[in-house]
C-alpha cells in the first residue's frame, strides 16, 4: 500500500508491504545509507533512527506502524553544518570501524533531547542497548559530555 513518510523534513512516497521494517525502506527505498543493519532483532543499535524525536530501533518498527516524523543520520546535520553532538563526536575522535556510530549518535541526540547535563551513569544507562565491537565507549562518553557543555553554551 502506498504509504507517505516523512523524513528529515521531506515527503517520500512508498509503496511496499505493511509489514517491511523501516530499515529496509530507509536504506533500500529512499537511499539513506547511513542507518545500518547489525543484528535485526533490537539488540544492538545500529539502525537507531529517531521518531517525533524518540529513539527507535528502525529494524523493529514495520512501515505501517511509523507514527510520526522520521529523523536519520543525515537528518542530524551536514559535513558544513553539523548538530552540536556530531561535532563533538569529531573532536572527540570517536568513531573507529564508525558502523555502530550513526546509531551512537542517534541515540545520544535523543539522550541529550530529553536530558542536557547527563551524569556517567544516565549516558551508559541511556546508551546500554547500543554496541560498539570497537569499545569506542568512554570516548562516546566524553562526547557526549562535551556536546551537552557546548550546548549550554558553556
Ligand atoms: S539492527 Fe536494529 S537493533 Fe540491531
Ligand atoms: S566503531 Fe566499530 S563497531 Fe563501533
Amino acid at each position: 500500500m502506498a504509504t507517505t513518510l516523512r523524513i528529515n523534513g521531506k515527503s517520500h512516497q512508498v509503496d511496499l508491504p505493511d509489514d517491511v521494517p523501516l530499515l529496509w525502506v530507509l536504506r533500500d527505498e529512499v537511499g539513506l545509507t547511513g542507518t545500518k543493519y547489525g543484528c535485526g532483532v533490537a539488540a544492538c543499535g545500529a539502525c537507531t533512527v529517531h521518531i517525533d524525536g524518540e529513539a527507535v530501533r528502525s529494524c523493529q518498527v514495520a512501515l505501517s506502524d511509523v507514527w510520526g516524523d522520521i529523523t536519520t543520520i543525515e537528518g542530524l546535520g551536514t559535513p558544513d553544518a553539523m548538530a552540536a553532538i556530531q561535532q563533538a563526536w569529531v573532536a572527540q575522535q570517536v568513531a573507529q570501524c564508525g558502523y555502530c556510530q550513526s546509531g551512537q549518535i542517534m541515540q545520544a541526540a535523543s539522550l541529550l533531547a530529553a536530558n542536557p547535563a547527563p551524569s556517567d551513569a544516565e549516558i551508559d544507562e541511556a546508551m546500554q542497548g547500543n554496541l560498539c565491537r570497537c569499545g569506542t565507549y568512554p570516548r562516546i562518553r566524553a562526547a557526549i559530555h562535551a556536546a551537552a557543555k557546548q550546548m549550554q553554551g558553556a
